[in-house]
């Protein structure tokens, strides 16, 4: 997808993600609200012994929810099978994961948005009676057999819960919306990241970090990643304050966490549609990006920041984002 470095989706980092991973509820930092209502619900499974009731987490990407899916794993002592909507192609696929599975598992699945809707329909009746109903054979002689499945848990991730049928969203017995994360608890993140990789860094420049991170942990690891080199090669390692503004600075991640894309976007609405409203699509188009991605990765963090809104009538920039660009605002009559 896009290689910003403000990205909040995932590219090839997996064993440095790894290693600085959280993986239990302790550790996860913020989400307070998620984490203490997880804790009573793993809790009275466990009590019960029965499977913790399916679970659906969604939000933009980087704000933990994959690890959130493993965290719910290991704190119920399951075991977790993880696979994504993308990769099911065919009703198979999933029918040989399902059956697969063993009493007690977490099944995850990222982005459950993107399961094809033929296929989807295999999922009710394996969530809501742990059972598997398939049709074999061809048009002359089909028939439908019944597989029962053993009790799991369906973790379920995705970007854009709109995009979930409503058969499949009422499934869910818990439903969590991630939000973007504060700056005292992104600074929290890279101060975690910095034990885990040993690189010392002071509080002030955690601080830096955190607030050039559009609100999002996978932002803030990898940039703290690019500062630690920085550091490394122009001082003597350890990340103070002045090393983490040259380099954010060098990175082009200004004090909000926008980058390019972000004044792309903005300026284009304020020079092309005198500040909006305007719809996505004429957006997408003026600067070549995807819809979705626009929608799913660029627009909530704006949104959040109060530069951009969103109206009956479309996008509009705000007197904020005017202010932050340094164009004078001029207020529509
Ligand atoms: N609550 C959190 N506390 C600490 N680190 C986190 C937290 N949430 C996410 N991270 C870090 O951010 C990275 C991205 O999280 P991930 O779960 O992959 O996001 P998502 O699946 O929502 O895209 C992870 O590698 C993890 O180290
Ligand atoms: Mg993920």
């Amino acid at each position: 997808m896009d290689e910003r470095i403000t990205s909040g989706v995932k590219k090839e980092e997996d064993s440095f993600e790894l290693t600085i991973r959280p993986t239990t509820l302790d550790e996860y930092v913020g989400q307070t609200e998620v984490k203490e209502n997880l804790e009573i619900f793993i809790k009275a499974a466990k009590m019960r012994g029965e499977p913790l009731d399916h679970v659906l987490l969604y939000g933009p990407p980087g704000l933990g929810k994959t690890t959130l899916a493993n965290i719910i794993a290991n704190e119920l002592g399951s075991n977790i099978k993880t696979t994504s909507g993308p990769a099911i192609e065919k009703t198979g696929d999933l029918a040989a994961i399902l059956s697969s599975l063993e009493e007690g598992d977490v099944l995850f699945i990222d982005e459950i948005h993107r399961i094809p809707r033929f296929i989807e329909e295999i999922l009710y009746s394996a969530m809501e009676d742990f059972s598997l109903e398939l049709i074999v054979g061809n048009d002359n002689s089909s028939r439908s057999i019944h597989i029962d499945l053993p009790p799991f848990t369906l973790v379920g991730a995705t970007t854009r819960a709109g995009d979930l049928t409503g058969p499949l969203r009422d499934r869910f017995g818990i439903v969590n919306k991630l939000n973007f994360y504060t700056e005292e608890e992104l600074k929290d993140i890279a101060l975690r990241t910095s034990r885990v990789l040993d690189t010392e860094i002071d509080e002030d420049a955690a601080y830096e970090l955190a607030r050039r991170s559009r609100g999002t942990p996978r932002i803030t690891n990898r940039l703290f990643r690019r500062v630690r080199d920085f550091a490394l090669v122009m001082g003597d390692g350890n990340i103070n304050l002045d090393i983490a503004k040259l380099s954010l600075d060098r990175l082009k991640v200004d004090r909000l966490g926008l980058d390019d894309t972000d004044y792309n976007l903005l300026k284009s609405i304020i020079d092309k549609f005198n500040g909006g409203p305007v719809g996505i699509e004429a957006i997408a188009s003026s600067i070549g990006e995807e819809q979705t991605t626009i929608e799913d990765v660029y627009e909530p963090y704006l949104l959040q920041t109060g530069l951009l809104k969103r109206t009956s009538r479309g996008r509009m920039v705000t007197e904020k984002a005017y202010q932050h660009l340094g164009i004078p605002y001029k207020p529509k009559k």
